[in-house]
């Protein structure tokens, strides 16, 4: 008989997460998590990338392709237009600390060789990778978290979040027994996928937005 599949409200990362753990050592366990099943299909967990004394703390919804197959946050197509905008805001995007809502890459294929097409989590998936994002809020401690998209907003403000009526702003919410102030923008990709004669305007939005992250950490 095959093995019971366990229900999605019973996943969970809490058990993989050590305490009294640096991101060192929090990465390495990262490494192992088995709290959802998106790691199964995944190449790899594709933790935070970033140092402890980081000021500012980028989060994402979860990594894709190309991530998925070098280990790192943001190093596709996404990420390179989030370091151009980052930049043109005044942010140093190598002095961020940068990562996901969910650390694994859940995506559709139809056949082996096929083009894998990104999935969004579940709000279940977001919630048991949980646990991974509140032990980097917890090292990091940063003055302020821009939360990049639907699902980052979710996984930290609420499943009522939506970036339309956010972004742009400074909100200060107790996130994991921790005061945060946090500014939610529009995830890169959303910029890549608008259409020809809208793309100049997604992206001097994103800009726009980095902006107030910026002058609220000057
Ligand atoms: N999109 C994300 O949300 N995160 C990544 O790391 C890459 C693309």
């Amino acid at each position: 008989m095959p093995a019971a599949k366990a229900p999605e409200d019973a996943y969970t990362a809490a058990p993989f997460v050590p305490e009294g753990a640096d991101l060192a050592a929090l990465r390495r366990a990262a490494a192992r998590c088995r709290g959802c099943p998106l790691h199964a299909p995944a190449t790899q967990t594709v933790f935070g990338a970033g140092t402890a004394d980081a000021r500012v703390m980028l989060v994402g919804e979860q990594p894709g392709d190309q991530e998925d197959r070098q280990g790192e946050p943001f190093v596709g197509p996404a990420g390179r237009l989030l370091d151009r905008a980052l930049a043109e805001a005044g942010l140093d995007p190598a002095e961020a600390y940068v990562t996901n809502a969910v650390k694994h890459f859940k995506f559709t294929q139809t056949e082996p060789r096929k083009r894998r097409i990104h999935k969004a989590p579940s709000l279940r998936e977001a919630a048991a990778c949980a646990p991974w994002l509140a032990a980097e809020l917890a090292l990091v401690e940063p003055e302020l978290i821009v939360v990049l998209g639907a699902t980052a907003g979710k996984a930290l403000l609420g499943p009522s979040f939506r970036v339309g009526e956010a972004r742009g702003t400074v909100l200060e919410r107790e996130i994991h027994g921790r005061p945060e102030r946090l500014v939610p923008t529009v995830h890169p990709s959303s910029v890549l996928r608008a259409r020809d004669e809208d793309r100049r305007a997604a992206y001097e939005g994103l800009v726009a937005d980095l902006q107030v992250a910026a002058q609220a950490l000057a």
